[in-house]
């Protein structure tokens, strides 16, 4: 099945000329986990904002100054609807996931508590909270998915008062039953922050529904992983605890009045929305969800699954492979990390872009704890951690990581059989050209290709 939406994105007529055998190829994007194109609706509502609305927001008494307002407060709304928030909460407006996500970890800052984080999460639903006091991490077992057991073991042990939990994982695609995570949480008195990253444009989202307790306090998600240009994202929080927190960052905006010793804070997502915001990449955002929305998420979700079919059969049936985590596709996203045995993953992607034209991501995913315990190397970790403190590098060939192959709407069956394919050459040794690793560039090929750019 496919969606029918590939010439909806200009990016897909780009051809790569390889520097090994000089052929051209059609562009394969399998970086989607990192970031999506914008398909040509969402462009045209981007540049139509910025040649016809653009104008700061809240405040401005002229017309363009309102309408720009509207349309970035109309956002909110989007994605509320979006991901089926409740009516009390509301939607505070950042610029990546990470800043979201750091929102949520500031909003229960004040809170006495501990935050159990999952050992599966991207640094970005980690680091915020281990700035921000107390936090033990909930294990992973064999297969790469979260731990319930163990979950349930430290909820009852710490008073918690938050969980951090993807709501799909970045390596493996893995997702942890949310359901489950939320009414343990909830019945131990403890909030819930999801990250969404990785879930908004891969599977139908109904917050409020999930789990029997109301769904989860927190969602954060990006726009530039759901078919926006980059630079907006947004967290769902409960909105009474927006009043409570200290504003996330103190400046214009942020407050009603302030006298030489006294400030009057405001209240609601203005008083952590300080400085002007991206506006026209939040317009753009909103605009995608209504692609996706217009296409259908239910849709979405079935071509992908059939493409993770064929994508995590054909690799893990090809010998030298790895497939990273065990899960059925029902409960994974396209995101499938591997390896390759006796093949850095740094020269598999480099190989992969050279002389097959696929675009791939490579390293540890900003996810350390996780791949560490998928790779098995835990005994290991000591020793590359003091060649780090020697000022040694993680992108040398001796550091561990993988591969990622992620989908997106536009991917077919032909790009899957492409990649698993070149994987499997890879894999028996049969690729073309003859690759130097350095310091400065990392893996490339003697005679390098000139990058030229497709604009
Ligand atoms: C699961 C997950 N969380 C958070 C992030 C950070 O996202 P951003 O780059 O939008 O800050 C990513 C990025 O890859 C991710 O995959």
């Amino acid at each position: 099945m496919s969606l029918d939406v590939r010439e909806d994105f200009p990016v897909t007529t780009t051809r790569l000329t390889s520097p090994i055998d000089g052929q051209e190829r059609p562009l394969v994007y399998m970086d989607h986990a990192a970031s999506t194109h914008a398909p040509q609706p969402v462009l045209d509502a981007h540049q139509r904002f910025l040649s016809e609305a653009y104008a700061n927001v809240h405040r401005g008494a002229h017309h363009l100054s309102a309408v720009s307002t509207e349309a970035y407060e109309d956002v909110r709304w989007k994605c509320k609807a979006f991901v089926g928030a409740r009516t009390d909460q509301d939607v505070l407006l950042a610029v990546n996931t990470t800043a979201a996500l750091d929102k949520a970890a500031h909003l229960v800052a004040h809170e006495p508590g501990r935050t159990l984080i999952t050992q599966m999460e991207h640094h970005s639903n980690d680091l915020p909270h281990r700035a921000r006091g107390p936090f033990s991490h909930v294990a992973i077992d064999n297969q790469g998915q979260l731990d319930l057991e163990d979950l349930e073991r430290k909820l009852e042990r710490y008073e918690t008062k938050l969980v951090a939990v993807t709501a799909a994982s970045n390596v493996t695609g893995i997702r942890p039953k949310l359901g489950t995570v939320v009414d343990l949480a909830h019945e131990h008195g403890a909030r819930v922050l999801v990250d969404g990253a990785q879930a908004l444009a891969h599977v139908p989202l109904d917050l409020r529904n999930i789990g029997d307790t109301g769904g989860p306090d927190f969602f954060a998600a990006a726009g530039h992983k759901a078919y926006a240009p980059m630079g907006a994202a947004f967290l769902v929080a409960p909105e009474a605890l927006l009043d409570e927190a200290p504003p996330y960052r103190p400046g214009g905006g942020t407050v009603s009045l302030v006298g030489t010793d006294e400030v009057l804070w405001t209240d609601g997502h203005e008083r952590h929305e300080g400085g002007t915001p991206n506006v026209p990449g939040a317009v753009a955002m909103g605009a995608a969800l209504d692609y996706l929305r217009g296409i259908g998420l239910t849709r979405i979700r079935e071509h992908e699954v059939q493409l993770l079919n064929q994508l995590v059969t054909g690799l893990s049936g090809t010998p030298g492979v790895t497939v990273l985590g065990e899960a059925p596709v029902e409960d994974r996203v396209g995101a499938i990390g591997f390896t390759v045995d006796g093949v850095h993953h740094g020269l598999v992607a480099k190989i992969l872009d050279n002389e097959f034209g696929i675009a791939t991501r490579n390293g540890c995913f900003c996810a350390h704890p996780y791949l560490v315990r998928l790779l098995g190397i835990g005994d290991d970790v000591e020793d590359l951690r003091d060649h780090l403190r020697q000022g040694g590098s993680t992108r040398e060939p001796g550091f561990p990581g993988a591969v990622r192959a992620s989908l997106g709407l536009y991917n077919t069956e032909e790009e899957v059989k492409r990649l698993i394919d070149a994987v499997a050459t890879i894999a028996a040794e049969g690729w073309q050209g003859s690759y130097v690793w350095s310091p400065e560039r990392d893996w490339v090929p003697e005679k390098p290709r000139a990058i030229t750019g497709s604009t």
